[in-house]
């Protein structure tokens, strides 16, 4: 990890120790106590939602709560060993000091985060009976603070993108779901002679001030797609999504380009699925903000092998791989 994601870990560590509560009071480490188990037996046993936990699970693996072997079976580490009754330095008793010191809004999140686990649905669709970015629109203010705080996030990894990626030889670049307009402004600025294109919500571009030689349009990514020439990127969004979501919106994406264009996805890729808290940590917030829908993976983040196959699915071919100090990238050729 570099500082950046360091630090990025401290500020959200809250979030493990939710989902690790919540898994406690699931009974999660206890019915693995004994033995491994399948994941569709932990979902039975613990009365929850096969998606949502084995995302959770997935993120807590980073922290070396679990494993998940390539079957699906779950076990306990020698770290998680002391979160069960039986562990002779088992930590549960502190654990319900902790409960019991700490306030009853604490005890209603708690609540929250276990019914997340139950049900799939998000930290938002739960408290708020709404998805995150509906949320968003109804809260313009609340939407302003959120592209800023995209914007801080993306700086750095802009800056890794523009010194790791060549574009001189795209004349027309589409940014998809690109927010305020900080990884597409940065790249104009960068190639005077390139033409880009902003997709995102309607709401959202209406924020942006304009920027030379870029046109934004408003848009619903999971609907048609106005065209795309030239290449187009992506960052940061089909994380947000589920797979068939994700699907989807590649379907669109890849029916706008025209064929031999390249699509650029800027993404973490989890190419193990433990020790990489950076990871874990988004892996969680995913869950946390857009629950756990659809029958498939996702949302998270992707290994290369589910990057593949999306791609495939929606006619691209996968060109080539790269790890950039912030984030990692995934390069495809429309077929
Ligand atoms: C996590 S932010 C990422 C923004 C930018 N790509 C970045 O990396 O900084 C997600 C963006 O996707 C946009 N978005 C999400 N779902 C969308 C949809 N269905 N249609 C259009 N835009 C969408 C949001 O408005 C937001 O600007």
């Amino acid at each position: 990890m570099i500082p950046y994601q360091q630090m990025f870990c401290i500020l959200d560590y809250r979030i493990v120790s939710h989902f690790t509560e919540a898994c406690i009071g699931l009974g999660v480490f206890d019915y693995l106590a004994a033995d491994p188990l399948p994941l569709s037996e932990l979902v039975k046993r613990t009365g929850t939602h096969q998606r949502a936990l084995y995302r959770c699970l997935r993120g807590l693996a980073h922290f070396g709560l679990f494993v998940m072997e390539s079957d699906f079976t779950v076990s306990l580490t020698d770290v998680s060993r002391h979160l069960t009754l039986e562990s002779e330095f088992s930590l549960r008793s502190w654990q319900e000091f902790c409960q019991l010191a700490q306030s009853a809004q604490h005890q209603q999140r708690r609540d929250l985060w276990e019914q997340l686990l139950r049900t799939g649905k998000s930290i938002y669709q739960l408290g708020r009976d709404r998805l995150f970015y509906d949320y968003l629109r109804e809260h313009q203010e609340l939407a302003a603070a959120f592209d800023k705080g995209m914007e801080s996030m993306s700086r750095i990894e802009v800056r890794d993108i523009l010194q790791g990626f060549d574009f001189s030889a795209s004349e027309h670049l589409t940014e998809i779901a690109g927010g305020n307009g900080m990884l597409i402004a940065g790249v104009l600025r960068q190639y005077q002679d390139v033409q880009g294109q902003l997709f995102d919500f309607p709401d959202v571009v209406n924020r942006i001030e304009p920027i030379p030689r870029l046109k934004t349009v408003g848009v619903d990514i999971h609907r048609v797609l106005p065209n795309i020439p030239g290449d187009a990127m992506i960052k940061r969004i089909l994380h947000s999504y589920s797979d068939e979501q994700a699907h989807n919106i590649l379907n669109h994406v890849s029916n706008s380009m025209g064929s031999g264009n390249k699509l650029y996805i800027f993404e973490l890729i989890e190419d193990h699925l433990t020790n990489n808290p950076y990871i874990g940590i988004k892996n969680l917030q995913m869950l946390l903000v857009h629950g756990a829908p659809g029958g498939s993976g996702g949302p998270g983040e992707r290994t290369l092998a589910e990057f593949a196959s999306l791609l495939t699915r929606a006619g691209f071919e996968l060109l080539e791989t790269q790890r950039l100090p912030s984030i990692d990238a995934v390069v495809a050729l429309r077929r």
